[in-house]
């Protein structure tokens, strides 16, 4: 036995303490009331805590209710005690106004039941967009050994013979019904082949990207990210990730020895050359804050801008989950940033080997799909990070920008990737979609759409909303695409070039909320600027002339997350949040309850 594994365990102060008996069979007596033994809780065996994630109102993260049984079978054959308990649910696409609203709602109930019951570690069951996010950040703040078990993609969609994609056949089937290319019963029709089975999203939106993340961070065991959610090893993976954990506990090996600033840089050029979701900024900075790991967004750029895109997935590419998982997954990506030396190999992960230990030499045998650093899908394909007068930090997916934009903005040839248009400025996405197609609104191809009103205070929560499609009469014309910027956030699974994610949001005083229909705004992609080319003085005037506006809060939870919410380039945390760090231990244990 180690030093470590003779450690007493936290949850032996709730079942096996003689200093305090009527506590212990307090304790101790409620929890055998299904069938648990004394033998068992005092044994000293570790409890494991399954954080459950799926349920019916979260279907993505559903079959994790399956996957549980081969935890639990994990953890008892290597001889821990299994507790499963729920996780308050964030459905991407089904809860209003915005499942990022609930992300630190999730986030506290976790810390809450982490730290304050008899568990040892925990077992993490990820899935949906924000599920990953939200209990990496729980399992930051309290530092409890944690593992992430994805539960994986949903099986590659087919539609009439093509490949039909989480999302991304959504935006792309919009244009064809704005176009009268098809109907509703066929827009029904392709969107609802995207999803054939058990699983979440299968492109790389922010599902896949975030678990794909967790993997790269050193937080699941290698390999866990991309097996579909109905294969056999997906089920493996889950007995494997349980068996782990329990020896984890013995090991004492915390989040806080994974997720070091060098594990977060690896996943920045991982999230680069994946071509991953915008949402990975905002929710990495949030699990690093959490970890008390200092990231920003100019990280993103110093570390992320110029590292190749090298996966050829939906949205900015061809394919989906399950070829993804086939060519190698996240395993193989890692190896060929290793290969390029672009990865901290000695960044420490679950397993108890380094990343270099358990990634080098993990090379795919499918090229169409993963790529060498050497002749990538595209150079410099990070997030780029700007600025400028209408806000401090936005980012914009360079991995995203397809030819014809290009073509049409971007090639300035006395100032390459520079081009000015006239704002047209939405106050939410009601108002997008209420004006969009007014013949009275002047949209031509030299427009820009702005929307604003819609970032952590605004939506609340900050919604999926800044990749507008153009008016109708536009898309009919072959004009598919407009530039798009604002202080919402955009669905991973869109490949729209916007500029998204400005901080600060308009509805805290941020430039954008000072713009104005008809102003000229110049986008300066070298110099990493956007700016509205506005006199000061006019643009003073304004300012002083502005009052904060928003819908009122219609829960408790919205009134609460607007008085502490963060934005977005500090990850959208709970402000007080970010100040406690590695609680089981800086905090000791809770009181006893009675
Ligand atoms: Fe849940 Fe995409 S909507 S994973
Ligand atoms: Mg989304």
């Amino acid at each position: 036995m180690t030093e470590a594994s003779k450690k007493r365990l936290r949850s032996q102060e709730w079942f096996d303490n003689p200093d305090n008996p009527g506590m212990t069979a307090l304790y101790l007596e409620r929890y055998l009331n299904y069938g648990l033994t004394r033998e068992e809780l005092q044994s000293g065996k570790p409890i494991i805590g399954i954080a459950q994630t799926g349920s019916d109102l979260a279907p993505c993260n559903r079959h994790h209710l399956e996957l549980a049984k081969r935890v639990r079978d994990g953890i008892a054959a290597a001889g821990g005690i299994a507790m499963e308990f729920p996780v308050h649910p964030i459905q991407e696409t089904g809860k209003r106004p915005t499942a990022a609203l609930d992300r630190n709602l999730a986030y506290l109930g976790l810390v809450e039941v982490l730290y304050g019951y008899p568990i040892d570690g925990v077992v993490l069951t990820t899935g949906c967009d924000k599920t990953t996010p939200a209990q990496l950040m729980g399992a930051a703040t309290v530092d409890l050994p944690a593992i992430v078990l994805s539960g994986g993609p949903m099986l590659d969609g087919h539609h009439k013979g093509e490949l039909a994609g989480s999302g991304t056949v959504v935006w792309d089937s919009r244009k064809l019904l704005a176009a009268g290319e098809i109907d509703y019963e066929e827009f029904i029709k392709r969107v609802a082949a995207s999803a054939p089975s058990v699983g979440h999203c299968n492109t790389m939106g922010t599902a896949l990207s975030m678990n794909s993340l967790a993997e790269g961070l050193g937080m699941s065991l290698p390999g866990c990210a991309a097996i579909p959610g109905p294969y056999r090893e997906r089920a493996q993976m889950a007995w494997a990730t349980g068996k782990r954990i329990v020896e984890m506990v013995r090991e004492d090996l915390r989040p806080s020895q994974v997720m070091t600033k060098a594990a977060f840089e690896n996943a920045i050029v991982l999230c680069s050359a994946l071509g991953a979701s915008t949402n990975a900024p905002p929710h990495l900075i949030a699990i690093a804050r959490h970890m008390g790991v200092e990231l920003t967004m100019e990280d993103w750029q110093r570390v992320g801008f110029d590292v190749p895109l090298i996966v050829d997935c939906q949205p900015t590419g061809r394919f989906l989950g399950e070829r993804f998982h086939r060519a190698g997954g996240v395993p193989a990506v890692m190896a060929e940033l290793i290969e390029a030396g672009l990865i901290r190999e000695q960044a420490m992960t679950v397993s108890g080997r380094t990343i270099g230990e358990e990634m080098r030499g993990q090379f795919t045998f499918d090229r169409e799909v993963i790529r060498t650093v050497k002749e990538p899908l595209k150079q410099s394909a990070g997030l780029l990070v700007m600025g400028g007068n209408l806000f401090d930090a936005a980012v914009m997916k360079t991995s995203a920008i397809g030819p014809d934009f290009r073509r049409r903005y971007l090639e300035n040839p006395e100032h390459p990737g520079m081009f000015e248009g006239t704002a047209i400025v939405f106050e939410g996405p009601e108002d997008y979609h209420h004006r969009i197609d007014d013949p009275d609104l002047p949209i031509d191809e030299n427009a820009i759409l702005f929307i604003r009103n819609c970032g952590p205070v605004g939506y609340p929560g900050s919604a999926e909303v800044v990749n507008m499609q153009p008016p109708a009469r536009l898309i009919k014309r072959g004009i598919t695409e407009l530039p798009t910027i604002g202080d919402g956030r955009q669905s991973g699974t869109s490949a729209s070039p916007s500029i998204l994610n400005a901080a600060p949001e308009a509805a805290v005083g941020g430039g954008l909320a000072l713009l104005a229909t008809g102003d000229r705004v110049r986008v300066d992609l070298k110099n990493r600027r956007v700016d509205m080319l506005v006199e000061e003085a006019e643009i003073e005037r304004r300012r002083a002339a502005w009052t904060p506006s928003y819908p009122e809060h219609q829960t408790p939870w919205q009134e609460i997350y607007r008085s502490m919410v963060g934005q977005l380039d500090g990850g959208g945390c709970l402000e007080p949040a970010t100040l406690y760090l590695r609680i089981a231990e800086t905090k000791g244990l809770p009181r006893d309850n009675h």
